[in-house]
């Protein structure tokens, strides 16, 4: 009776475990971990309308700092859900700072999605590079434990036909390795160092930022995103080699999870508005900003009125009370 029992719980163990490892894209519903539980997953569609923009710095203090992208050896691995580059162990690696982040984090790995997995405005892209960054001095199972243990930096790319120079230069320098990794579970034993500052937007500076999971099991919420928004350019004949990539699917993405969350934006993300009709600037200006900007913009707006009443002798408004509809 009593080694029935055993046995039972040893299948059960045993599967559990067997499903745990054959996670699949087609079936996120049965995922483990806390990715059908939690509250604060990833991806998300970021609506560009409600992201905060941070005037007073109080979340995203400065600028993003990148030490060391220039020159990075790193290994790749087809890992039968992406194809992943690491960070060859004990290599120098790179090491990020700034912005929405408090302290230093370490560039571990970086690997694919086809398609993007976070949308803009509900538009995805056709890829999605994802820099996974370890708080420094923390181990990953250590890092996996804390709310603010991973910094994971994600680009999005669009894809152009013909055979433009630029539109092949973000990723000539990982691609040679790519046919090598077709079959799932294949790894390539050439070291190659590797200048990551290609993989970064033309606009690195211009990003949104949110606290979310991982985007696989075990899906742990604690993951600082940073989300570049405008895309790096990849050519069609680059991007139609991975759809003869085998990760278990044609694709590698994870479905939307709800955007209950404060998505800030950089101040750089706001750039888009110096279009060159002025009426663009102001109507941009003014969707962009959060409420509080505008409340300063329309107050400078008044100080400017004053001015002129100052000048025509006519009585000054109160700005610092000025209605805003
Ligand atoms: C990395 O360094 C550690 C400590 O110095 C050493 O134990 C380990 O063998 C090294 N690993 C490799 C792959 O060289
Ligand atoms: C981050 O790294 C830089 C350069 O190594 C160092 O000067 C700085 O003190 C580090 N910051 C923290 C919070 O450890
Ligand atoms: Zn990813």
């Amino acid at each position: 009776m009593l080694s029935s029992e055993v046995l039972i719980l040893l299948c059960l163990c045993g599967l559990s475990l067997s499903h745990q490892m054959e996670w699949s894209y087609d079936y996120e519903t049965q995922w483990p971990g806390v990715c059908n539980s939690g509250f604060q997953q990833s991806p998300i569609n970021i609506m560009t309308r409600d992201a905060v923009l941070d005037i007073h710095g109080s979340h995203i203090r400065g600028p993003l700092v990148f030490r060391g992208y220039g020159n990075v050896a790193v290994s790749a691995i087809n890992n039968g859900h992406t194809l992943k580059w690491n960070v060859v162990e004990n290599s120098t690696a790179p090491v990020l700072s700034g912005g929405p982040l408090r302290g230093n984090y370490t560039l571990l790995q970086f690997h694919l999605h086809w398609l993007s997995e976070h949308a803009i405005d509900g538009m995805k892209y056709p890829l999605e590079i994802h820099m996974v960054h370890v708080k420094t001095g923390l181990t990953l199972d250590e890092a996996l434990e804390r709310p603010d243990g991973l910094a994971v930096i994600g680009v999005i790319t669009k894809v152009v036909g013909g055979y433009e120079e630029a539109s092949s230069f973000a990723l000539e320098e990982i691609m040679p390795v790519v046919p090598d990794l077709l079959d799932q579970n294949v790894e390539s034993s050439e070291i190659l160092n590797i200048d990551m500052n290609r993989l970064f937007s033309p606009e690195p500076q211009s990003f949104y930022t949110y606290h979310g999971s991982l985007t696989t099991p075990l899906c742990q919420e604690v993951v600082t995103w940073i989300i570049m928004d405008k895309p790096l350019t990849i050519s069609d004949t680059q991007y139609k080699v991975f759809s003869k990539v085998n990760v278990g699917g044609i694709d590698n993405y994870r479905s939307l999870q709800r955007s209950n969350r404060v998505v800030y934006r950089s101040v750089a993300s706001c750039s888009y508005a110096l279009s060159p009709s002025i009426l663009g600037v102001l109507v941009t200006v003014f969707r962009c900003l959060a409420s509080k900007v505008t409340q300063q913009i329309h107050k400078g707006i008044c100080y400017i009125g004053n001015a002129k009443r100052k000048i025509f002798g006519n009585t000054l408004i109160e700005c610092s009370k000025v209605h805003i509809s």
